[in-house]
């Protein structure tokens, strides 16, 4: 089957620009960088004519004719992705190529079978007064490729999916009521798609904006502006036709001033992510027409350079606290509106988020205007990743024929976006290997632009790269490249990978960046999750599910939900670990002195602490006993100061429990993006810790009483005035609904003895309120549990295990769990909160007073299921129902627990096996959502663990790393008390 389509191809393919690794383009004008102008627009976007092949073969080849009838064609909206508009399956697959179930590699040559190809056209009129202008077709953004016809007559060609093919096409058109057609045929395929093997959904079409512009003959063409952080600038104007360019400057402190080509201003307001200060260049012209002309942009002054192991901004060491975004729409794909990208600005800004990595190619020109304008660092990344050829001799980088296409990708990425100050670092692509073509990338970039870093992964402490970016390096290997007084900065371009419920760790990459000053951050992998949203009619409880690869159909490559890594969900709702990053990526830390007053460190760079409002609140038990709110002393950049919130020792005596304080800092007036009193750091100081006392008990007459199963020896039931609280028994636990880290890890496999073993009841004696159940645990360990009714119908438990065997694996938790009907849905916990917490993720999690609802309890925007809903360092978790009926679960010492509306069973994908590639686990979280049973609860279960400990959750991959060892639960012998006390 391969051989006969690779001969098809062959012979079909030979003279074709789709399939020639030397034609990247025909008549393509060259790129110019972004400018803003006064001429006139003709926006093409909307519904075109829509034609779908499935294959190249067959298909018509005179489509663009003018005399063609299409009255009968479907349509397309431009922009749109064909595959979320009726044509084709979406398919979404990591680092093999989009064709890799049908056909062998073999570059340029793409296969025929299912290269969709789509068949567009459009009539259009211009004005008059667009005679004599240039014409420029723009089409921003067509996946694969693009071959365009006016008026019948073939105007060019262009790859390369995430830049602009910009086509004169003055000479085909005709103006005033006579109509112009456009065609354009688009290949899903072509030879670039070998650089293009991003691990993203692969769709096809048009995603961005497509027009025309009437550009005047006699014109700025082009223009790049150099500014340096000592107020000097060197403008290159590129003109055509024109001899006389005035250029007006005016900016921050700077009136409107007519200025020379090379020129320096006073004590100019510098470009960084926290003072985003733009200043605006205008040139200004008289065209042929004597009509006067402008183009115009924003620009900053700022500096991005590498020097004594260091990168700085503004000769700063700033700390790259970065993401990496994929242009992403939950319905939409690929296209992006302007209103969606502010939306990911704000959201960045107000995770403390400060740079992006446009992971793995360029973006919309818009994005980095608001990147400009708002303040985020840029990694602009060109449009390279020919993953699927392999790293070695196959390696495209080492391919000479395809050296031509990775120049023309640097380069125009480049020479679009030169003049943001938003950019600090060039990145030449991604998992493309390394070999000349990089090399020869780097050459250019570095003799074109000298004011900034490059940087590409894969030539690790190689020739390409002037920061040293790997990807998911654990602690080890960062603290020691850190020690080792490197010449270049590290800043990881993908680390701590969010996948499911992760970002367990975090805390700890970001305690080594503080620490070592050549490590300086790096960018998560990644902000939002890739899933779909797509319709579901089967009567789940949900009419929509998320979807990712390989839930259309059984053909395609597909890595399941491996798109789903993000710190937000699709629609941008923030999962629980995006609470850590806005943490531990936070600029003021604060801690406590002796005095009681509080210490702040500013760790911005640039931007002092004045802009910012503090509020207090003092906690005893849980409970508000004091608060306040005061401006912010203005502290310099990385600079400490102290705030005396009036708290004293003496009055602080005074008060009794727990004492917390939980001190916010939040902005006083709108800043950029974000509007006033937007949250900007938080901190909870400990001034006094104490343990827990439950309160006594009043039965109020009422009777507790307990039962036993005698053939497991579980308790079985627990019934206060009659009423039962258990529905399922109480039995030891060691097991949870594995995440997508351990399936990564395959740790259902290696630890897999604790996920579901068989307990075999070796002794069970009852007697006067007190049963010891003596269990054997598969054939590894022994469990006692000993449960002993109390006089106030508390219920003692304790849980003790004896391993039997040497060098078991470790353990996913040592606990219980049971079940409560689901009238028990009211929840409260004094513990870390109020998002759900892991011993390795809570330092965003403050000690409080909880009250939430257990069908809130699971995180539903996780795409698959798993575990969910913990909540550590509990003094105590009590479940009412709504009578306020109910109980308390406490111990000695702080514990953890969840209290879910599902039970481990339902969300534990090891019983599947999780698997993650082509008909991998397909099982959807939403899916679920019917049987939590939400407005009907007493239909339903609570789900209960409770844990002395659980596993961490990790963050450093999703394919093979463990939680840190303080993190884990070895095996071994270990015992838990706790008490299940009548709430009434
Ligand atoms: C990296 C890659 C990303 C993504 C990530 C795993 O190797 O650059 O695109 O695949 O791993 O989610």
């Amino acid at each position: 089957m391969n051989s006969i389509l690779l001969l098809f191809t062959l012979l079909a393919a030979a003279p074709q620009a789709w399939q020639d690794a030397s034609v990247n383009q025909i008549n393509r004008l060259p790129m110019t960088a972004t400018l803003q102008t006064g001429y006139p627009v003709l926006s093409l976007d909307g519904l075109w004519k829509f034609r779908w092949y499935d294959s190249p073969e067959g298909r018509d080849l005179q489509f663009y004719g003018t005399g063609v009838d299409d009255a009968a064609w479907d349509t397309m909206p431009v922009p749109g992705m064909w595959e979320l508009n009726g044509y084709g399956d979406p398919l979404y697959v990591n680092s093999r190529y989009p064709w890799s179930n049908h056909f062998q590699n073999n570059p340029p040559y793409v296969p025929l079978e299912r290269n969709h190809v789509g068949q567009y056209r459009r009539s259009f009129t211009l004005d008059p007064s667009w005679k004599g202008r240039r014409i420029v077709l723009n089409i921003g953004s067509a996946t694969s490729c693009v071959r365009v016809w006016v008026n019948g007559k073939e105007v060019g060609y262009s790859e390369d999916s995430k830049l602009a093919a910009c086509f004169d096409i003055s000479r085909y058109v005709t103006y005033g009521d006579k109509t112009n057609l456009i065609a354009l045929e688009i290949f899903r395929w072509c030879d670039g798609s070998y650089l293009e093997d991003q691990d993203f959904w692969r769709f096809s079409g048009l995603a961005r904006e497509t027009f025309l512009v009437a550009q005047p003959r006699k014109r700025l063409d082009n223009l790049h502006i150099v500014a340096g952080m000592d107020g000097s600038y060197r403008i290159t104007p590129f003109l055509e036709g024109v001899k006389a360019v005035r250029f007006l400057m005016s900016g921050p402190g700077l009136a409107e001033q007519e200025v020379s080509l090379d020129g320096k201003i006073d004590r100019p307001a510098l470009w960084s992510a926290e003072t985003p200060n733009l200043y605006h260049l205008k040139a200004v012209w008289t065209d042929e027409r004597g009509e006067e002309q402008y183009a115009e942009l924003d620009f900053g002054f700022r500096e991005s350079r590498i020097a004594g192991g260091q990168l700085l901004v503004n000769g700063k060491p700033v700390l790259i606290k970065g993401v990496n975004r994929h242009e992403m729409h939950p319905t939409a794909g690929y296209v992006v509106s302007h209103e969606d990208m502010e939306k990911d600005v704000r959201l960045m800004k107000s995770l403390n988020i400060n740079t992006v990595r446009t992971c793995h190619y360029p973006n919309d020109p818009y994005w980095y205007t608001l990147c400009d304008r708002y303040g985020l660092y840029v990694i602009d990344e060109a449009d390279i990743e020919s993953h699927g050829m392999g790293y070695e001799e196959k390696s495209l980088s080492k391919n000479p024929a395809f050296l031509q296409a990775h120049k023309e990708r640097v380069s125009r990425m480049a020479q679009r976006d030169v003049n943001h100050p938003s950019i600090i670092i060039w990145s030449l692509g991604n998992e493309s290997g390394y070999g000349p073509n990089f090399d020869a990338c780097y050459d250019w970039l570095k003799a074109w632009d000298t004011t900034r870093p490059v940087q590409y992964e894969q030539a690790k402490k190689g020739y390409a790269t002037d920061i040293f970016c790997p990807m998911y390096h654990d602690y080890d290997d960062c603290e020691r490249y850190a020690q080792s007084h490197p010449e270049k900065p590290l800043i990881q371009c993908e680390y701590a990978h969010a996948m499911g419920n992760s970002m367990g760790g975090f805390k700890e990459y970001w305690d080594l960046i503080r620490k070592y000053p050549s490590y300086q951050g790096g960018c998560i992998w990644d902000f939002e999750d890739q899933a779909i949203r797509w319709p579901s009619a089967k009567g789940d409880g949900t009419d929509h599910l998320w979807i990712f690869g390989g839930d259309m159909n059984d053909f395609d490559p597909s890595d399941n939900a491996f798109n789903c890594n993000g710190i937000v969900a699709p629609d941008r709702s923030l999962h629980p670990h995006a609470y850590e990053v806005r943490y531990q990526y936070q600029n003021l830390w604060m801690s406590l002195n002796d005095d009681l007053s509080v210490k702040i460190y500013n760790e911005n760079f640039f931007i002092g602490t004045e802009r910012y409002r503090l509020e207090w609140e003092l906690l005893s038990n849980g409970i508000p006993v004091r608060s306040g709110a005061m401006d912010c002393p203005d502290i310099a950049p990385q600079g400490f100061g102290t705030v005396d919130l009036g708290l004293k020792a003496k009055d602080i005596a005074a008060i009794g429990g727990e004492l917390l304080l939980n001190l916010r800092a939040l902005l006083k007036v709108c800043d950029g993006i974000l509007p006033a009193g937007s949250q900007v750091a938080l901190e909870q100081l400990c001034l006094r810790s104490e343990a827990y006392h439950p309160t006594p008990v009043q039965l109020r007459g009422l009777k507790v009483e307990v039962g036993y199963d005698e053939a497991t020896g579980a308790l079985s039931s627990y019934r206060i005035g009659g009423k039962e609280l258990l529905k399922a028994p109480l039995m030891p636990c060691f097991g949870r609904a594995v995440t997508e880290n351990d399936l990564g890890a395959k740790l259902q496999q290696k630890m897999g003895i604790w996920l579901w073993p068989t307990f075999q009841l070796l002794a069970f004696e009852h007697q006067d309120g007190c049963a010891v159940a003596q269990w054997r645990v598969g054939d590894f360990a022994e469990v006692t549990m000993t449960s002993e009714l109390l006089s106030d119908g508390t219920l003692r438990v304790k849980q003790e295990m004896k391993t039997l065997k040497e060098n078991l694996p470790e353990m996913f938790r040592f606990g219980v769990e049971f079940a409560m009907p689901g009238d028990w849905s009211d929840l409260e916990f004094y513990g870390a909160g109020p998002q759900e917490s892991y011993c390795d993720r809570k330092s965003s999690a403050k000690t409080g007073l909880y009250r939430q609802r257990v069908e809130d309890q699971y995180h539903w925007g996780y795409a698959r299921p798993q575990e969910s809903g913990t909540h550590v360092d509990l003094r105590f978790l009590r479940l009412r129902d709504a009578s306020g009926l109910g109980i308390e679960l406490y111990s000695p010492t702080m514990f953890g627990a969840s209290a879910l509306p599902l039970s481990r069973r339902e969300l534990d994908l090891s019983l599947t096996g999780g698997g993650r590639k082509d008909h991998g686990d397909q099982r959807h979280s939403i899916s679920l959502i019917g049987k939590a049973c939400i407005g009907q609860r007493s239909f339903g279960g609570t789900y209960v663990n409770v844990d002395l400990m659980q596993l961490g959750l990790g963050c450093v991959t999703s394919w093979r790393s463990i939680p840190r060892p303080e993190y884990r639960i070895p095996a071994g012998n270990y015992s838990f008390e706790f008490f299940i006390k009548p709430l009434l």
